[in-house]
């Protein structure tokens, strides 16, 4: 028999029975055991249309199915309780069951992902699991859920945000802001949002009036239509971020509001967007470029909010602003990391536990030579010489570049430096991992 932790969730009345009623179906053939119930919690909706409050808890049960068999029962029991299968996603619902952790798997299948994706950025999953199994591991960081609820950072939660779907909707929304003197943080985002983006947002909430996040995969800075059909989308799950990280509204506009016909201007920076990733990737930077700009045109924000784990991407907002004189003030925010030390990525999902641990290479690599630095080193062949020698020890990750560079210009520096970036990328898999370590 395995341990498992379940999520549970209900917002319709009668909500308590509905999720006794689904504990109870969940045991009947007897494949599953429930060990201990947590206290059940009124909590606010997040994303999604207009709906009443929740009532959420956590199970701890146990059982011998495996997860994609747990799964099929869930599903037939919240069936069963009468959550229709073509229902509104994020929508109100009778009973919502969630396997969090099923012992130390990890699962990552089409419609199953085992530790729960979400679990460890939500305190109403967190505080119920961890009053009946706060000593739970989460198999892939390696900590309790008890040490998982004391490292959530506090949310802000405004309330659900406006969706706007066109570039209209956003004028409209604009000029309230300007007429109101509000100011606004923009974060353009591509969806599949994280931690990375949700600190954007805090920050842009912090800082300024009124948030808009976009939420558009740009298709023009894909040079891999296999990629771009291949990017997640997860406007839901999204929307549900926004709306717990202070944004006001987001914009969500589709290929042919952004670029309707006719539309024949390309933004491009020039040296910058040729190297490093410009050079893997020809015409990437050029399509960055351009939808950034036209969504500061679009939103008129006094900031723009973007991660330092695409440095890359941040030094050349930065420049095109600068050169072009946009009146707003762009915001490099530190990257964020999971808790075994890699740089938050939408791709990050496509790991398999093995392609993650030889990923991991790359954040070690950087930390040595950020500890090169921190002991005085500032001969930039021989901090690169640090790097390298941590990634040539993981020969499953297949290093694309690895360069130590001036952080404005991102000329590769040579001989002896007063402020260096150290900017490396390669595939774990087939999976594309970046990350950066600023040294000043
Ligand atoms: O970093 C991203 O997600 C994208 O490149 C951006 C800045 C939203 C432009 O599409």
């Amino acid at each position: 028999m395995t341990r498992v932790l379940l999520g549970l969730g209900s917002n319709l009345e009668p909500r308590e029975e509905h999720i006794r009623t689904a504990l109870d179906l969940l045991q009947e053939r007897g494949a599953v055991r429930v060990e201990r119930v947590s206290r059940l919690r009124e909590t606010e909706p997040v994303g999604g249309p207009p709906q009443g409050s929740y009532l959420n808890g956590a199970a701890l049960v146990e059982t011998d199915l495996s997860p994609r068999d747990l799964l099929a029962l869930i599903k037939s029991v919240e069936g069963r309780v009468g959550r229709s299968a073509t229902g509104v996603r994020w929508g109100p619902r009778e009973v919502d069951v969630d396997i969090l952790l099923h012992g130390d798997l990890v699962v990552q299948e089409p419609g199953l992902i085992v530790p729960h994706p979400r679990l460890t950025g939500r305190r109403f999953v967190l505080e119920p699991a961890a009053e009946i199994a706060g000593d739970f591991l989460h198999p892939v960081l390696a900590l309790s859920i008890a040490e998982l609820l004391r490292r959530l950072p506090e949310r802000l939660g405004r309330g659900a945000p406006r969706l706007l779907s066109t570039p209209e909707d956003l004028r409209g929304w604009v000029k309230t802001s300007l007429r109101n003197r509000f100011t606004t943080g923009l974060v353009p985002t591509m969806g599949a949002l994280h931690e990375g983006h949700a600190s954007l947002m805090r920050a842009a909430y912090r800082e300024t009036d009124r948030v808009v996040a976009s939420i558009f995969v740009n298709p023009r800075q894909f040079d891999d239509p296999s990629d771009l059909d291949r990017y997640p989308r997860t406007l839901e799950e999204d929307i549900a971020l926004c709306a717990e990280n202070g944004v006001d509204a987001v914009f969500a506009p589709s290929a042919e509001d952004m670029y309707p016909k006719g539309f024949c201007t390309r933004v491009e920076v020039e040296g910058i967007s040729r190297v490093l990733e410009g050079a893997i990737r020809p015409g990437h930077f050029s399509g960055v470029a351009t939808v950034v700009l036209k969504l500061i045109a679009l939103a008129l924000p006094d900031r723009a909010y973007f991660g330092q784990k695409d440095f890359q991407q941040a030094c050349l907002v930065r420049r095109m602003v600068k050169d072009l004189g946009a009146p707003c003030t762009v915001v490099v925010m530190p990257t964020v990391r999971d808790l075994d030390g890699l740089a938050v990525s939408s791709r990050n999902r496509f790991l398999s536990p093995e392609d993650r641990r030889k990923g991991l290479a790359l954040p070690r690599a950087l930390e040595a030579a950020r500890r090169a630095w921190a002991d005085g080193e500032r001969n930039a062949g021989r901090l690169h010489a640090e790097a390298a020698g941590v990634l040539g020890k993981e020969p499953g990750f297949a290093v694309d570049y690895l360069v130590v560079a001036d952080p404005e210009t991102l000329e590769t520096l040579q001989g002896d430096a007063d402020r260096a970036v150290i900017l490396a990328a390669g595939r774990a898999g087939s999976v594309r991992l970046l990350d950066n370590v600023l040294l000043e």
